[in-house]
């Protein structure tokens, strides 16, 4: 197929030409009504923004230029069939769990997925066998399951309706999930892949392989993280003989918009056709820039520039006399944004982009090495017993959560209770502590180092406790 090709946007823009007048939703008419002080920032994108009109096709229903869009997108990745998503990852992952589970059915889990996840798991009603990631040492974090972790729960599970993994994690660590899946395959279980974090592997090398190529059923893909798409567009691609797309079509349908967003849209259409045709030239000089950025920040004293599998994206591992919140607030303080910081580490995600700013950067480390010169050691927090047995499950049921009452509880006296609300350290948005779990003392002593830190915790009021299930 021809990649050059981009004929959602095409259609749109020819559609734009047409100067047509607007009796027709949305209210900005095609940008003639616009608060005159914003319209600088919008007006270019604002005719764009145009709705589901005669020649428009329809994202529930594509038979035109979102079809043609996301055949080219299935060539592309190498999918049987790709959906376009304008609710990000997010609407991908509660879709692909709807379409495979009912209420009371066996899902098997990874326990850090994202909260996407484990909210599709709440909405369905099934049951949660959580299989614990492997501390990697060399990483110095949870990475993924081992092999003989997810043999353990298909072998006592192996009615499972399927297997929902994260790949890579949010740092870019993969590891041989080809194998994982055969496994899965052997059983009928279909492999549902949370790869938000993967859109690019589809360059090829030096990037590792996508799950899609890998055998994954599903994969969901946040083309917006990685490849130059507008925020929330994403992709879901379906290869599979155990999952039907319809059923997909049927929940993504009840979960996005019905009025979906043309820019977002468009902005797959184009990321793809990008993406597909990179020359080597480009990649090249992308390369050479994580190259040098990489190079500058070993010069800190302060860290370690950690060894990763997606070379777009770059980790520090801080030594014990800072936090990754502290040496993320210093290159913020000099206007430079890392894409998350945790306890001990900080997370720069270099993208495709070619850097021209390495002397600035390499400056912002000098003075870092000035500034910490003198540093007592810091408090740091053990947590490679956090996950403790390789399977686990939710205390009680999402079904009978809905019967029992809840109550506020301090923190330090939540252990033993089973929590009614997740605590979710974001980003990345994996929860410490999830809705229906039995509290451990190790997940407290983490939420309350972290709270010290300063993590932002996606949570109401976690200062004043959190709400825990009574009677059980
Ligand atoms: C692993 C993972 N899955 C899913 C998501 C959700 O993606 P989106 O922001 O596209 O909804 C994220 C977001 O950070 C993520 O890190």
């Amino acid at each position: 197929m021809d990649h050059y090709k981009k004929p959602l946007l095409k259609r749109i823009i020819e559609f734009t030409k047409e100067n047509s007048i607007s009796f027709h939703v949305p209210g900005h008419k095609n940008g003639a009504v616009f608060l005159e002080a914003a319209k600088p920032y919008f007006e270019s994108i604002l005719p764009i923004d145009v709705t589901e009109l005669t020649g428009l096709d329809d994202l529930h229903a594509p038979q035109e230029a979102i079809k043609e869009a996301q055949d080219l997108a299935a060539d592309y990745f190498g999918a049987e069939h790709t959906f376009f998503l304008v609710g990000g990852s997010t609407a991908g992952n509660l879709a692909m769990i709807l379409s495979v589970c009912n209420p009371g059915d066996t899902i098997i889990v990874q326990r850090n997925s994202h909260k996407s996840i484990m909210n599709g798991l709440e909405l369905s009603g099934a049951k949660p066998i959580f299989i614990s990631p492997e501390f990697d040492e060399t990483v110095h974090r949870y990475t993924a399951p081992s092999y003989e972790t997810v043999e353990q729960a298909i072998v006592s599970h192996p009615n499972a309706k399927a297997l929902v993994l994260t790949y890579p994690d949010y740092f870019g660590k993969t590891y041989d999930i080809r194998r994982t899946i055969d496994l899965a395959h052997q059983y009928q279980i279909p492999v549902l892949v949370d790869e938000a974090h993967g859109v690019h592997f589809s360059i090829g090398e030096p990037f590792p392989k996508s799950a899609i190529y890998l055998g994954a059923d599903i994969v969901v893909q946040s083309a917006h993280k990685m490849a130059p798409a507008m925020t929330m567009a994403s992709l879901l691609h379906v290869n599979s003989k155990l999952i039907s797309k319809d059923d997909v079509a049927h929940y993504l349908q009840i979960l996005q918009s019905s009025s979906p967003s043309y820019p977002l849209m468009a902005s797959l259409d184009v990321a793809r056709s990008y993406l597909a045709t990179l020359s080597k030239e480009e990649l090249d000089a992308i390369l050479k820039s994580v190259m040098s950025f990489r190079s500058v920040l070993e010069q800190g004293e302060h860290w370690q520039v950690l060894p990763t599998d997606d070379p777009l994206k770059i980790t520090l591992q801080v030594n014990n006399r800072l936090s990754g919140f502290e040496v993320a607030d210093f290159f913020e303080a000099h206007h430079v944004y890392p894409e998350l910081a945790t306890d001990k580490q900080v997370l720069f995600i270099h993208g495709l982009k070619v850097f021209k700013e390495t002397e600035q950067i390499g400056n912002i480390v000098k003075s870092f090495k000035e500034e910490y010169k003198y540093l007592l050691n810091h408090a740091t927090i053990e947590v490679s017993n956090l996950f403790k047995e390789p399977l686990s499950q939710l205390a009680i049921s999402y079904h009978d959560m809905f019967k029992l009452p809840r109550k506020r509880v301090q923190l330090e006296e939540a252990v033993g209770y089973v929590a009614a609300e997740a605590v979710i350290p974001y980003p990345p948005g994996i929860p410490v502590m999830l809705k229906g779990e039995r509290v451990t003392e190790e997940q407290i002593r983490l939420i309350q180092h972290l709270i010290k830190q300063g993590a932002t915790i996606q949570h109401q009021d976690i200062k004043q406790g959190i709400q825990v299930f009574v009677g059980v």
